[in-house]
């Protein structure tokens, strides 16, 4: 990937005015001179944003494994591109080089061939932070079918409607898994899941704890006979410009998941472009992203990012707190990390403990430190650039979504100066602007409005697996004509963006991505419950945590309160995952609702706050008075 030719800040704004004007220009470059293609397109871009139909590199053809490995064989078969550092810090770390996941991919392919899946098939990924979770993720987009990884922490209902949303053939998944001093029963899990799931022929097991697990006779193999038995060449299916590359789900408004669809060529394009510029990656350097493949921050900077610039990645199975706090900091001296990308919760998390953890080792190694996931204090950001970026690591802190596919505003290293907790700047090619309550662009700087992008990037996602219409109403509808993220931001004096949070129903847990609806939904089935609404309240660690209001049904008030309360969380992480687990539960006799039935939830995240100051416009509350009552009894 050709590196951003960009040596100051002012260059940068003329740059950036470039790619702006003429964005095609920009992105046919970037493409052409970076990729392997079979064919090329005849139209960099064909868009109409107020449908919500987008195309990037229209017509051309490619397979992105091809850029991701084979391209790389010739000059950097024996680099490593994949370090596994596992679980237990006893047990030896491995490395793939290109050569060594070109074959391993090729067997898995052959695998999946082998046993009917066909190019546009759906294939469930459930899978530890284990080589295989990379290897069959990119075995999948070999062969053409849609990957749709579901985060091995979800549980057996929230996976079955993953995978009945988008009729997914197959599931691989393993025996077990482990995380931190817990081990996970992840086959049990997906038998659970699977008695509602019609649409899944074959499940494949990745072997991991050796737990005793059942094979349903028919549906069920073992993975590695199958991988050893399997030919290693496999010739790579010729991918549409256009064709589904994944589906990943991401909560919304509503109860049911959306399945966010990324296509190939232009989501090959932007992670590519990304992982280069946002990190200043270089040749040989060693690139540690945190996050789990399940999310999108490991789909684009485990896997795709950095193996599209023939990097060195490394994929963590553990958690930050096991053995001890200075796991991540062991891990960074052992392997060299040079780009290390994580979290504000863990951040916040590590920050709270003894210095001495990560003081015990010099990570001199480190050049660029980033962040992502929700908005970063300023207190974690300072500890953070101070005790591991020893002060001389830029801190790239990068806002994105699952529907974008990539970093669209961060800093680039060594070029644009930090300030604390702000993303800074849109990347070139990215046109962000902030709107106003009534619908217009906000010109002047130093106001907070709601983030839009206002011309599409190759990396956004072209749909809602099945559900156009809901992509199109979520997204280009709000503000017609843009993409709207759902976040608030601050535009400061230079032009510098600060996210400050969701507007809508959704609230950022830990860097997870929780819909109040679907926890609501969880809830409200618990025999006890009528009905509910979810908020997030400030939380030093998490960043948010969830207060939930519970009204009861007759035959809940009779019962003992801090049961039924351990009841609903146990009901939440059946349904959900303990993710989102209540932090507080209060029992009211009601909620604030509007007259058209809205509850007002801005009421509830005060009170929350355990701030009562002022609750503003209450006028068009059908039952003011319940305020009050939920005031006086808040815990
Ligand atoms: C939401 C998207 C894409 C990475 C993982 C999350 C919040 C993300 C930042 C940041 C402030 C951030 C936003 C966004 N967010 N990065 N650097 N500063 N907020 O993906 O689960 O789709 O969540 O995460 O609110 O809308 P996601």
């Amino acid at each position: 990937m050709s590196r951003y030719k960009i040596s100051n800040f002012e260059e940068y704004f003329k740059e950036y005015k470039k790619s702006i004007k003429d964005p095609k220009k920009f992105w046919d470059k970037i493409a052409s001179e970076n990729f392997t293609w079979y064919q090329e397109w005849d139209k960099v871009v064909d868009f109409n944003m107020a449908e919500a139909e987008i195309k990037w590199f229209v017509d051309a053809k490619v397979n992105i494994t091809k850029n991701c490995i084979d391209r790389h064989l010739a000059k950097k078969g024996d680099k490593t591109a994949i370090i596994f550092e596992p679980n237990n810090p006893d047990e030896a770390s491995q490395s793939f080089t290109y050569n060594e996941l070109h074959q391993k991919v090729s067997k898995m392919a052959n695998v999946l061939l082998s046993q009917g899946i066909q190019k546009g098939d759906r294939v469930c990924i459930y899978l530890p932070m284990i080589p295989e979770l990379a290897i069959a993720t990119l075995a999948c987009a070999r062969i053409g079918a849609i990957h749709s990884v579901v985060f091995a922490g979800f549980s057996a209902s929230a996976v079955a409607a993953r995978i009945n949303d988008s009729e997914c053939k197959m599931v691989i998944t393993s025996d077990g898994g482990y995380r931190g001093n817990k081990t996970i029963d992840l086959k049990g899990i997906v038998d659970e899941a699977l008695v509602n799931c019609p649409s899944v022929e074959k499940v494949l097991v990745a072997k991991r704890t050796n737990t005793d697990v059942q094979m349903k006779e028919g549906r069920d193999q073992w993975l590695a006979p199958l991988v050893e038995k399997a030919s290693d060449n496999n010739a790579a299916e010729i991918m549409d410009a256009e064709d589904p590359l994944f589906i990943l789900y991401t909560s919304g408004s509503t109860g049911k998941p959306k399945g966010m669809v990324h296509t190939t060529a232009g989501y090959m394009v932007y992670t590519a472009y990304t992982f280069q510029n946002v990190f200043n990656y270089e040749e040989n350097d060693v690139f540690w992203c945190t996050a789990d493949i399940g999310w999108i921050t490991g789909h684009s900077y485990i896997l795709y990012g950095p193996l599209l610039n023939g990097a060195t990645t490394v994929i963590f199975e553990g958690v930050p707190s096991y053995p001890d706090f200075s796991r991540f900091w062991e891990v960074i001296e052992k392997h060299k990390v040079n780009q290390f990308y994580t979290a504000p919760t863990a951040i916040r998390a590590l920050a709270k403990e003894s210095l001495d953890y990560v003081q015990k080792y010099p990570l001199s190694s480190l050049k660029v430190i980033g962040s992502v996931g929700e908005p970063i204090n300023e207190e974690a950001w300072h500890w953070y650039n101070d005790h591991v970026g020893g002060k001389r690591c830029p801190v790239v802190d990068t806002w994105w979504q699952t529907e974008t596919g990539g970093i669209l505003i961060s800093p680039i290293p060594f070029i644009t100066p930090t300030k604390p907790t702000y993303a800074t700047l849109p990347l070139p090619g990215i046109q962000a602007v902030l709107m106003d309550e009534k619908r217009n662009e906000i010109e002047d700087n130093q106001v907070v409005g709601s983030l839009c992008i206002k011309f599409p990037w190759p990396g956004i996602a072209r749909t809602i697996w099945g559900d156009h219409k809901r992509y199109k109403e979520t997204y280009f509808s709000t503000f017609p004509g843009k993409y709207f993220s759902g976040d608030g931001a601050l535009r400061d004096e230079v032009g510098y963006y600060r996210i400050t949070g969701r507007v809508d129903d959704v609230i950022i847990v830990s860097g997870h991505n929780l819909g109040t609806a679907p926890i609501e939904d969880a809830i409200n089935e618990h025999p006890a419950v009528a009905e509910s609404a979810i908020v997030g309240f400030p939380h030093d660690i998490k960043g948010n945590a969830l207060y939930g209001f519970v009204i009861l049904k007759e035959t809940g008030e009779k019962r003992d309160k801090a049961n039924l309360a351990k009841e609903i969380n146990q009901h939440i992480a059946d349904h959900i995952g303990p993710i989102a687990k209540l932090d507080k539960i209060q029992f009211v006799s009601g909620l604030p609702k509007t007259r058209s039935g809205k509850i007002m939830r801005r009421i509830l995240r005060k009170i929350a706050e355990g701030d009562f100051s002022n609750f503003g416009d209450t006028t068009t509350l059908l039952n003011p008075e319940i305020v009050d009552e939920i005031k006086n009894g808040k815990i």
